[in-house]
């Protein structure tokens, strides 16, 4: 049976393609998605949203407990400074997989500090776009147990 997946990406991620290609590469999100639900067909049923607004995010956390089996999560810049988005992490009780196209560690210091990655199940990034198709690997191998 499918799992029912959230794709959940934070602020500026809309802007993917064309933002800082050097380091997000140049792929939009609309791609990404494309692209990770053609990989995943018949595995996993994704629904997708994007936000700029940290309070839509955690709607889209609160909305997932009623009908997600799990998230992969791209905060952006929130995965440095939110506690409002831990909490919410924590209250919604899905496992939540941080996922960033860059490696946060090999860049400025203070993206080497997550509020997030404590109350998720796994954190990937540096791997680009791979890194979502990663991520939902590992979320699905973890629900299939
Ligand atoms: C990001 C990394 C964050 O530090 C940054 O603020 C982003 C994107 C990534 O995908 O590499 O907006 O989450």
């Amino acid at each position: 049976m499918a799992r029912q997946i959230l794709v959940l990406n934070g602020p500026n991620l809309n802007l993917l393609g064309t933002r800082e290609p050097e380091v997000y590469g140049s792929t939009t999100l609309v791609d990404i998605l494309a692209h990770l639900g053609n990989e995943f067909a018949g595995r996993a049923e994704l629904r997708d949203a994007q936000s700029n607004s940290e309070g839509e995010l955690i709607d889209a956390l609160h909305d997932a407990r009623t009908w997600a089996d799990g998230v992969v999560f791209n905060p952006g810049a929130y995965t440095h400074t939110s506690v409002a988005l831990r909490d919410a992490i924590s209250a919604c009780e899905l496992p939540v997989v941080e996922t960033h196209l860059s490696n946060v560690h090999a860049r400025e210091e203070f993206r080497h500090t997550s509020m997030l990655s404590a109350v998720c199940l796994g954190v990937v990034g540096g791997f680009g776009r791979h890194s979502y198709t990663v991520a939902l690997e590992g979320l699905l191998r973890h629900l299939d147990g």
